[in-house]
């Protein structure tokens, strides 16, 4: 299946107004501890980093990031979770803030909670941008949250199809091609 962008669903002013709110909170949260910032390779790269960019000071930030398999090239999820790459450091005793792009059927999320909670963390959050709850397979935690979104394919500011459109910084809904 082909695919080509179609409307924008969140322009770039609007992320950047919810980005800085949630850094806020987070800020606020966690002030005077040490955060964990657990980025999701690859969709969770751009709001990492403007997230950690609206997080204070007087938060002892650090970044750790991972990479597990769900989606491969298709839109649908395959509901297949492992791990491509772990963390490189031991969470045992940390504060640790789960920074994802989006929660779909919530697959993704479940895991990683499972595993990283296994490895005895002091808390263990998520922050996700986009919430798609339509489409959720199993209820998972969200505790710092952007937008809830309807059920389309959407792509930008991290989010791909097929690997195209992350560097889009704005969010856009993609429609297929018939041909
Ligand atoms: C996407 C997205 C989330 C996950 C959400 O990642 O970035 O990590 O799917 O879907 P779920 O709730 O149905 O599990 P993807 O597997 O496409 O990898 P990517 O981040 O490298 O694009
Ligand atoms: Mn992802
Ligand atoms: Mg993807």
């Amino acid at each position: 299946m082909r695919y080509e962008i179609d409307s924008i669903l969140v322009r770039e002013d609007q992320i950047r107004d919810r980005v800085s709110v949630i850094g806020r909170d987070i800020s606020e949260l966690y002030r005077g501890k040490s955060l964990v910032m657990v980025g999701i390779l690859k969709g969770a790269v751009m709001f990492l980093s403007d997230l950690a960019r609206a997080v204070d000071k007087d938060v002892d930030v650090s970044f750790d990031f991972m990479s597990v398999s769900s989606y491969g090239k298709s839109t649908e999820s395959s509901g297949v979770v492992r791990i491509v790459k772990d963390l490189d450091s031991d969470i045992r005793g940390k504060d640790v803030l789960i920074v994802e792009d989006i929660v779909d059927s919530g697959l993704t999320l479940s895991y990683l909670l499972q595993v990283l909670n296994h490895r005895e963390p002091a808390s263990l959050s998520v922050c996700a941008l986009l919430d798609k709850p339509e489409r959720r397979k199993v209820q998972v935690p969200i505790n710092f949250r952007g937008f809830v979104i309807p059920d389309a394919f959407v792509v930008g500011y991290g989010l791909d199809a097929g690997g195209r459109w992350r560097h889009l910084p704005s969010i856009w809904s993609v429609r297929p091609v018939q041909d």
